[in-house]
């Protein structure tokens, strides 16, 4: 006998990324960025840490959402802050659908998105996209209470367009959650849609661009009535105060991370054009990791082959998916490691 709600005990629940232990791996896997996060954050951090962790952090994280505000352009009652952008996904879940609601999504994207609509009992409505990923009309034909898009989305990276985005909000009806985990690597954003529509919620994650994946850090940009709704459903202290303070210190700092940006989207770049040199097809990423088919063996066995190098990427055996390999744009070192192994894996090309 079960003691779970019935839709718990039927779902799967979300796979995260392997986390190897030990040293050695050269880890491309799970979209980190690979440059340090800038130096004053760690100083911040190091001034944090004293007797004043006794206390709770602020509930509302507002120096954060005042820091978020100013570079964003928007009031701090249109920001609400994570514990990375999962919790901010998974605020808007249980805020906005529930048993006998609908969550749309695409196939393939974010796998939590269904996670969160399995959890909160909805019925999960998942458009395949076309085969280079773009948006099939389809999408457009559904209503839905919640939409979770990511953009640029996983595994290919490819970013859809603001009349794209637009069109959806309008048909989709419902909250729209606009993932941008990614779009700090990206030529543009929606986050005007978050300041124009009182149904979008545009969702930022620190670990990708701001380089501090271990501190968990989101946000989300909404109409102050959506962001207050939410926060009464998030957790009471749900940023602790290093994460807090960090927040602050990253945000301070965004020259720093221009640099960063401009150097992973370089990366990119020369990865991109090493891999296709070697035969495989790269789709057209604007994210910090590329999707990436081999010409001769099946993905599957390059993954095995790269893992027994001790070089992580990621592979997801499912029929959209298992042709490619999703690879996270690594520093130029790694970068000329992967092509190497790769071109001995496969053998360069024909
Ligand atoms: C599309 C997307 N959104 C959100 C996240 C999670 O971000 P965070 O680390 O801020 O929780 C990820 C992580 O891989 C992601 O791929």
């Amino acid at each position: 006998m079960s003691y779970f709600r019935e839709n718990i005990e039927r779902m799967e629940g979300y796979t995260p990324g392997f986390q190897p232990k030990g040293e050695g791996w050269i880890k491309l896997n799970t979209n980190e960025n690979p440059f340090p996060p800038s130096p004053k954050v760690i100083e911040s951090l190091h001034a944090a840490i004293d007797g004043r962790i006794r206390l709770y952090p602020d509930p509302l994280s507002d120096r954060v959402r005042d820091k978020v505000g100013s570079v964003y352009g928007v009031d701090r009652e249109c920001v609400i802050v994570g514990n990375g952008c999962d919790e901010v996904l998974a605020i808007a879940a249980r805020s906005f659908v529930g048993e006998g609601d609908r969550l749309l999504m695409t196939r393939p994207t974010y796998t939590l998105y269904r996670v969160l609509g399995e959890i909160q009992g909805a019925e999960v409505i998942e458009v395949r996209l076309k085969n280079d990923f773009s948006l099939p009309a389809e999408i457009f034909s559904h209503k839905a209470e919640l939409t979770c898009i990511s953009n640029p989305n996983p595994p290919s990276g490819i970013l859809y367009s603001r009349e794209e985005m637009e069109e959806l909000v309008r048909r989709a009806g419902g909250v729209v959650v606009i993932d941008e985990a990614y779009v700090d690597f990206a030529a543009q954003d929606c986050l005007e849609m978050a300041k124009t529509h009182d149904n979008v919620i545009i969702a930022r994650s620190f670990s990708k661009y701001l380089s501090v994946a271990g501190l968990r850090l989101g946000f989300a940009v909404a109409d102050k009535s959506l962001i207050s709704g939410m926060m009464k459903v998030k957790d009471s202290y749900n940023v602790n105060c290093l994460s807090q303070v960090a927040a602050v210190a990253a945000l301070d700092d965004l020259n720093y991370y221009r640099e960063v940006v401009r150097k992973v989207c370089q990366e990119r770049d020369i990865l991109s054009q090493g891999l296709q040199r070697l035969g495989w097809k790269v789709f057209p990423s604007q994210a910090n990791f590329v999707f990436a088919v081999p010409d001769r063996l099946p993905a599957s066995q390059v993954y095995e082959e790269l893992y027994q190098r001790k070089i992580l990427v990621r592979y997801f055996d499912s029929p959209e998916t298992r042709h490619g390999l999703r690879i996270t744009i690594g520093t130029t070192e790694q970068n000329r490691r992967l092509l190497e192994a790769v071109e001995e894996i496969t053998g360069g090309k024909e």
